[in-house]
């Protein structure tokens, strides 16, 4: 067996299995789960339809095996959005991939990126952050590092708090903007700062940023590549952006999305997709050209979620320490005691799923940042949430 297997963490919902085990919860209320980060809003018909003509396309049927590359019509619809949604002219030709949602890609990347012979094989990620960054480090045969995050600042990452000497073995740092769990979305001198540490230690960027199109505020989430194009970074050099359907369009069993950013890392990229067998079906890649040539439907669902955090989010912060987010469709929210306990107890007492934020975090310096706050994924629909805050109040209230 590859060793490497015995260094992963088990992922945060079968530490949550564990947690709950043993636990009845009250019967006089229907389970509510605030747990899962899954998109609930309805996939929109057009997408279900594009699916489903294809099979029927002879242009897209299932009889040949798909190129790794994606068809030119699917190259272009990516890099037809990157420019709607961030004025970005890239080469279709070289400068786009098709991958099977984010996930797979992320820890692929790293697989492609990182040399695990050089000495000190480093890959910086955020804390609290998304567990595939640390799994995709351990299986490159990379040590993962957690970079130090500022709870005065929503848990943004500081940089500045990452030791010179782990930046000068650094080969891959993580980039989650809007973060999940914090929703916080990086500011342009935030990326200048990354982009000098890049260009000073050589190490490549990967921006995770599926949730792009869930937002709060007026001006939509800066992108790593359109910060590099505001900074003249045009080759986008060591920079390679991930991007999904999943969230967007309501598709996370779709499998779909996009990586795109500096040629000479996809065409590696590519090769190593090619090995691995990670070609799109043509007919999830008629679905997501639909997808991405419509923004109507991005709207609505940004609406419905608009709508929803406004409704929610008052209502748990007459308890906890929680605020509306830039972006994404978390609230990442302080208890002041035990994260488990609260999750634990909440359960027991009043049937509601939430996630303990130190499952999503690693300890370092004898901290877990993640320790004494909650997750609460806000994707049933409005009144489902409603209810679960106000059972949230009860509970707390109750507890004082
Ligand atoms: C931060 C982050 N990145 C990537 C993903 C993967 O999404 P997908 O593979 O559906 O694109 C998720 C899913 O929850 C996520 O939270």
């Amino acid at each position: 067996m590859n060793p490497l297997l015995a260094t992963l963490q088990p992922y945060p919902f079968e530490r949550l299995k564990q947690l709950f085990a043993g636990v009845t919860p009250h019967p006089a209320y229907r389970p509510i789960s605030l747990g899962i980060g899954e998109p609930k809003h309805p996939t929109p018909e057009f997408i279900k339809q594009a699916l489903n003509a294809a099979l029927y396309d002879p242009a897209s049927d299932l009889t040949a095996y798909p190129p790794t590359a994606g068809t030119p019509k699917l190259r272009q619809a990516f890099a037809g959005w990157l420019q709607a949604r961030y004025a970005l002219a890239v080469d279709a030709a070289t400068q786009v991939l098709p991958v099977n949602g984010s996930r797979e890609a992320l820890f692929a990347f790293a697989q492609t990126v990182v040399d695990p012979t050089r000495a000190g094989a480093t890959v910086v990620c955020p804390n609290p952050f998304y567990q595939i960054y640390e799994g995709a480090a351990l299986l490159s045969g990379a040590q993962p590092y957690y970079a130090p995050s500022d709870p005065a600042r929503n848990f943004a990452v500081d940089w500045d708090r990452v030791p010179a000497e782990v930046w000068a073995r650094t080969q891959l740092l993580f980039v989650c903007s809007p973060g999940n769990p914090t929703g916080a979305v990086m500011p342009l001198a935030e990326w200048e700062k990354l982009f000098a540490l890049s260009d000073r230690h050589g190490f490549v960027i990967a921006s995770d940023e599926c949730y792009s199109e869930i937002y709060f505020r007026d001006e939509p989430p800066l992108g790593g590549l359109e910060a590099a194009a505001k900074l003249g970074r045009k080759d986008l050099r060591n920079l390679v952006s991930f991007t999904s359907l999943s969230k967007r369009s309501n598709v996370p069993g779709l499998r779909s999305g996009f990586v795109a950013g500096d040629a000479a890392l996809l065409k590696a990229f590519l090769l190593y997709r090619t090995y691995h067998g990670s070609a799109m079906s043509p007919a999830v890649q008629a679905a997501s050209i639909a997808a991405w040539g419509d923004e109507r439907h991005v709207v609505e669902n940004r609406a419905m979620y608009r709508e929803k955090f406004a409704q929610v989010t008052p209502v748990l912060a007459r308890v906890l320490d929680v605020a509306l987010p830039d972006a994404g469709f978390y609230l990442w929210a302080g208890v002041r005691g035990s994260d488990t306990e609260f999750a634990r107890e909440l359960l027991a007492q009043y049937n509601v799923t939430v996630l303990p934020g130190s499952y999503l975090a690693r300890e370092t310096q004898g901290a877990n940042p993640g320790a004494q706050r909650i997750r609460m994924a806000l994707v049933a629909e409005t009144a489902e949430c409603l209810e679960a805050a106000q059972r949230i109040v009860q509970f707390v209230t109750s507890k004082a």
